[in-house]
């Protein structure tokens, strides 16, 4: 049976970097002989000039109908203004949260070909390899209540809620484990135990897992001091597990000291490995329509796809490579440029991997 991707390009970049997604993505189909149908469809800003909301019920059930579901990004100036509810990033909060994807895998890797695009010395981030495993759908994000409300005095006051229940944190920290143990064995989770409750609890909900893996090294570091570290020396780690702020803040920092945050894809998944595969990025509405915008972000996320969703490693590596091999040949988008190389737009990148995949 054939199985259904849902595209969902999303606002800014996203349409633009999307095409070229597609492209790897459609030779990857041939290639391969995946069987993989696509489906377009609306999410942000441009559903809500399209339904009035950021994510439609249709596209919410095409979704949970789809096998995968591959994103660019979502938001922009155009709809700043709009209360919170019904900003583009409530529809990304929203598809996030109805399909149960809470586990989200950020990785941080160096490719040595772009040692010199990193803002910190080659020696600090070469052979640079870090997962960091995000709690996606519960913490801040979602707690309530949440409200802006005017006190007596007339003063207008603001919260949020940050719950963590038990469940949510043993599910996260075993796949924080699982990964650790496929790679190199050390977890750190990441947490401010010093100050708040939540992330007292998740403590010592993750020293209750570590029992199951015993052949996983395990350390607690305070959010503060891992933002520190992550710039010290970030090689001393592997996996991070860590709650849904302290991830989505770490992870662009991690982000940056692979040069840049436009090279990193992200798989977001459920309980059964279905998954959301998008770029860390945002939809960077500075430079939309532009046509310089770094696509391999998204076309990394292709390749996180095949490797999580539908166990074609096979073709995963193909579009690792082929990336590889259009980084060998020198080819760079304005953010990753250093002098000696050769810059090229969104199309020429996408092209160059299309060229490459097709040649390996
Ligand atoms: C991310 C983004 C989102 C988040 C925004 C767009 C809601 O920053 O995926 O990291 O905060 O999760
Ligand atoms: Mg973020």
């Amino acid at each position: 049976m054939s199985k259904q991707i849902l595209i969902l390009p999303g606002d800014g970049i996203g349409p633009e970097i999307m095409a070229e997604a597609v492209k790897v993505l459609e030779l990857t189909n041939d290639k391969f002989q995946l069987g993989f149908e696509l489906s377009h469809d609306v999410i942000g800003g441009a559903a809500i000039d399209k339904h009035g909301v950021p994510l439609a019920d249709e596209t919410l059930a095409r979704a949970k109908a789809a096998d995968a579901v591959l994103l660019g990004a979502v938001g922009g100036p155009k709809w700043d203004k709009l209360e919170r509810d019904i900003r583009p990033e409530r529809g990304l909060l929203k598809i996030r949260s109805a399909l149960g994807l809470f586990a989200n895998l950020r990785p941080a890797i160096l490719y040595p070909q772009l040692a010199e695009a990193s803002t910190l010395k080659p020696e600090v981030v070469a052979g640079l390899d870090i997962l960091i495993v995000r709690e996606l759908t519960g913490g801040i994000y979602f707690g309530q209540p949440r409200e802006t409300r005017v006190l007596e005095n007339g003063e207008r006051q603001a919260f949020d809620t940050l719950p963590y229940s038990e469940s949510e944190i043993r599910r996260i920290a075993r796949v924080g484990f699982d990964m650790a143990r496929v790679r190199g064995k050390k977890l750190c989770s990441v947490d401010k135990a010093n100050v708040l409750a939540s992330s007292q609890l998740w403590r010592e909900v993750v020293e209750e897992v570590a029992k199951d893996y015993p052949d996983v090294e395990l350390s607690h570091m305070y959010v503060d001091n891992a933002a520190m570290q992550l710039v010290r020396a970030p090689k001393q780690f592997d996996v991070v597990v860590t709650d849904n702020m302290f991830g989505d803040i770490l992870s662009d920092e991690a982000s940056m000291l692979t040069g840049s945050i436009g090279m990193l894809p992200s798989a977001s998944l459920d309980a059964n490995n279905k998954g959301m595969y998008e770029p860390c990025h945002g939809s960077a509405p500075d430079i939309a329509g532009q046509g310089i915008a770094n696509p391999l972000a998204t076309i990394l996320s292709v390749s996180m796809m095949l490797r999580y969703s539908f166990s074609q490693s096979d073709a995963a590596d193909a579009i690792e490579r082929a990336v590889s091999v259009v980084l060998d040949q020198g080819l760079r988008t304005g953010d990753i440029y250093s002098e000696g190389t050769t810059k090229v737009g969104t199309v020429g990148m996408g092209d160059a991997v299309v060229a490459a995949l097709r040649n390996l």
